[in-house]
C-alpha cells in the first residue's frame, strides 16, 4: 500500500513538473544542458514541504545523469550541472549549491553546504586580465557512500567513503575513506575505522585529542 501511494505520489509529481521538463529541453537546446538545469533549479529550489521534495526529485531524476530511490533535494538548494549524480538515499540540506559532484548512495549533507569543483576555477597569474577572464580548472568532486558533510561546509576536494566533515570545515584536500576531519583547512582528527595498516585505532572525535 506505501509503495503504491508512493509510486502515484511520484507520478503525480512527474506530471505536475512536466512544464518544467518542457522548458529544460527547450533551453538545454539553446544554451546547453547546465545553463539550462541551472535556472530550472533555482525555480523549483523555492517549492516548500514534501511537495517541493517531490517535484524536485522528479525534475532531476529526468534531467541529472543519476538522481537515485528516495535522494532529497531540500528547499533552496542550487544544483549547477547535469552531469551531477546522487546515489539511491542522497540527503541534501537546504541552501546547498553543487557543481559538477558525483555522491554515492547514502550521502548526507547538512544545510548551507557549499561543494565546488576544486578551487581554481579561475587563473590569477595574470595581472593585466580580470580574474573572471582568467581560464582556470573545474575537476569534478566526488563524495563517498554513507559520508556525512555537517552545516555550512565549503568542499573543494574529493571526499571518501564512510567520512565525516566536521561543520563549518573547508576541504581543500582529498579526505581518505573513514576520515573524521574538522576546521579551517579541514584535517584528521579521528578515524570511523582505521586505515589498513596503521597503528591508529578508530577513534571518536571527541578521544582523538587525548592521544
Ligand atoms: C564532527 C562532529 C561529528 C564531531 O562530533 P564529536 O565526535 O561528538 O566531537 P566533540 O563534539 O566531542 O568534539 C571534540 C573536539 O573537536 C572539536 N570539534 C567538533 N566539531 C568541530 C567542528 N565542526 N569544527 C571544529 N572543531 C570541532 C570540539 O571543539 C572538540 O575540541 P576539544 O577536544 O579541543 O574540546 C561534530 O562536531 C559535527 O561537526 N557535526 C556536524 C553537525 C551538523 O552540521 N549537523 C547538521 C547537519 S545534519
Amino acid at each position: 500500500m506505501r509503495n503504491a501511494l508512493k509510486f502515484l505520489a511520484n507520478s503525480l509529481a512527474l506530471l505536475c513538473v512536466s512544464p518544467c521538463l518542457v522548458c529544460y529541453c527547450i533551453a538545454a537546446l539553446l544554451q546547453g544542458k547546465s545553463p539550462a538545469l541551472a535556472g530550472v533549479s533555482q525555480l523549483l529550489s523555492l517549492l516548500p514541504g514534501t511537495t517541493g521534495v517531490y517535484l524536485r526529485r522528479a525534475f532531476y531524476r529526468c534531467t541529472l545523469a543519476e538522481c537515485g530511490e528516495g535522494s532529497v533535494i531540500s528547499f533552496g538548494v542550487l544544483l549547477t550541472h547535469a552531469n551531477t549524480t546522487c546515489g539511491d538515499m542522497v540527503y541534501i540540506g537546504p541552501y546547498c549549491v553543487l557543481g559538477d559532484v558525483g555522491m554515492e548512495r547514502d550521502v548526507l549533507i547538512g544545510s548551507h553546504v557549499s561543494i565546488t569543483n576544486g578551487n581554481r576555477q579561475h587563473g590569477i597569474e595574470r595581472l593585466d586580465l580580470p580574474v573572471r577572464e582568467q581560464l582556470g580548472q573545474w575537476p569534478r568532486v566526488t563524495i563517498g557512500c554513507d559520508t556525512w558533510i555537517g552545516d555550512r561546509a565549503v568542499i573543494m576536494a574529493n571526499v571518501g567513503q564512510h567520512c565525516v566533515v566536521g561543520a563549518g570545515a573547508v576541504v581543500t584536500k582529498p579526505v581518505p575513506d573513514f576520515a573524521i576531519v574538522v576546521g579551517v583547512p579541514a584535517h584528521i582528527v579521528g578515524w570511523r575505522k582505521a586505515p589498513a595498516g596503521s597503528e591508529q585505532t578508530a577513534a571518536p572525535l571527541s578521544s582523538a585529542g587525548e592521544k
